[in-house]
């Protein structure tokens, strides 16, 4: 298919909700949101008809908006239903997690009860690593694992801490708490770093203002799966009446 001189190319690699093909374009990739949801480490794996869709379209909108922003990003528009364009980078094999309300494992390791307010928002670092199980990881481990530098970090610690200011207030004023988000980074051909991957219910915990109902992936985590639909279009008829 060819749109705007885009011709889509062979496939470069596949994830569990992803597949990236690579495009006529060198510098450019087209990422393929799928209709699989995953949680605990692909250990919870379901088909659920129509969720690329409506992640690509939820996630697209975001960076739209984050791109508004002058914060450097890999999205460069949505191409159709279920795929984005986007710059090709080299992902740093790190999550950052951002969080203003205490969730999740944050809840289970420190042994605070969920919904406590955390005034200095918590930023922490995952190491993305099938076998090791993801393990949290802290800035100097980073630096010795030869991931990148401190340098690199401070100037990703300095882009979340913006990105988490906005992403609160966008969704705020959709009567949509952020409380806690995922975020991965890579690097481009000039070795810029840029922030890359998908933000959506799946990789943020999201509570309604009034109600406090969570309107995210925990939902599926929990294991109501049939409502999950319904969550990602509660989240994009929200996004899009804003
Ligand atoms: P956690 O409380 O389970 O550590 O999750 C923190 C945030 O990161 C939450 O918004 C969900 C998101 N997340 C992902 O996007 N992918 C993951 O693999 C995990 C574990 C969490
Ligand atoms: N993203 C991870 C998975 O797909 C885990 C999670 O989000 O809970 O398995």
């Amino acid at each position: 298919m060819i749109i705007n001189n885009i011709i889509k190319k062979n496939l470069l690699s596949e994830g569990k909700t992803k597949k990236i093909y690579e495009t006529n374009h060198p510098l450019k990739v087209l990422i393929q949101y799928k209709d699989h949801i995953t949680a605990f480490n692909g250990l919870k794996n379901k088909f659920l008809q129509k969720k690329g869709h409506l992640t690509n379209e939820i996630s697209s909108l975001i960076f739209e908006f984050i791109n508004s922003c002058k914060i450097k990003t890999h999205f460069i528009r949505k191409f159709n239903k279920i795929e984005q364009l986007c710059y090709k980078v080299n992902m740093i094999p790190l999550e950052f997690v951002v969080r203003n309300i205490v969730s999740g494992s944050l809840s289970r390791r420190l042994g605070i009860k969920e919904g406590e307010h955390i005034s200095n928002a918590i930023f922490e670092i995952f190491y993305k690593n099938d076998e090791l199980k993801d393990p949290l990881i802290n800035d100097h481990h980073v630096v010795f694992l030869k991931i990148i530098s401190y340098e690199e970090l401070n100037t990703i610690f300095r882009i979340i801490s913006h990105l988490n200011c906005i992403l609160k207030s966008f969704f705020l004023d959709k009567n949509i708490i952020l409380v806690d988000f995922k975020i991965e980074f890579g690097k481009n051909h000039n070795n810029e770093i840029l922030l890359s991957d998908e933000i959506s219910p799946d990789t943020c915990r999201l509570w309604d203002k009034k109600t406090m109902k969570k309107l995210d992936k925990d939902i599926f985590r929990i294991g109501f799966d049939e409502n999950m639909l319904d969550i990602y279009m509660e989240i994009l008829k929200r996004l899009n009446v804003g």
